[in-house]
């Protein structure tokens, strides 16, 4: 268990596990997925899409390190189905009022755990007629499922463990952690 106070100050003194990407690790691999972010798109109008709230950490540093023209909306979804069970299906509760049509839309993600969400949320940009659609996520647990979507960008492989910080939460806490640590 990791608790120093650094920690401890900020989790109301529960200790974590361990961190396992630091604030330093997680900034040089952002920097490296906006310059590949800026060489992917040579040209066209780049709409960067945030799926609220688990990306907005890591939206904000990303876009600042893209070197080209971008704009920038959010949306919020919602899976629906039993209750229990995700049953794939999903909702928007907040719609980007940008317009998507004609413009490369880069989908950010916070964490591709069965990738159900974003399937479904593909599947319903795309026939908004968008010039490119494609997926920024931070972490990737690569679990394995049937029709799982192609993430184009991905920041680091995630160990099968539950992560907070860096946008990530647990019951809404930890979101502000400036590092990515293993709860349990
Ligand atoms: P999926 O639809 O199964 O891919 O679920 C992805 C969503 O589950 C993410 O956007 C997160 O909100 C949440 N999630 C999955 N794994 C973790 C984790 O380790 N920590 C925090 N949230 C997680
Ligand atoms: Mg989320």
């Amino acid at each position: 268990m990791l608790s120093t106070p650094e920690v401890l100050r900020r989790t109301g003194g529960k200790p974590v596990k361990s961190i396992v990407f630091d604030e330093a690790t997680i900034a040089a691999r952002v920097e490296a997925l906006g310059a590949e972010i800026t060489g992917a798109y040579p040209d066209g109008e780049l709409l960067v899409l945030g799926l609220l709230k688990g990306s907005f950490i890591f939206l904000s540093d990303l876009v600042r390190t893209i070197e080209r023209p971008v704009q920038i909306d959010f949306l919020v979804a919602s899976s629906y189905g039993d209750g229990t069970v995700s049953s794939g299906a999903v909702r928007l509760l907040y719609d980007p009022e940008t317009r998507l049509e004609g413009k490369h839309i880069l989908l950010v993600e916070d964490i591709i755990d069965t990738g159900k969400t974003l399937q479904r949320l593909m599947t319903l940009l795309g026939a908004r007629r968008p010039r490119s659609l494609a997926v920024c996520a931070l972490l990737d647990k690569q679990l394995a499922v049937e029709s799982r979507p192609e993430l184009r960008f991905v920041g680091f492989r995630a160990p099968p463990a539950f992560l907070v910080g860096y946008g990530l939460d647990h019951a809404e806490n930890y979101r502000h952690l400036p590092f990515i640590a293993d709860l349990a």
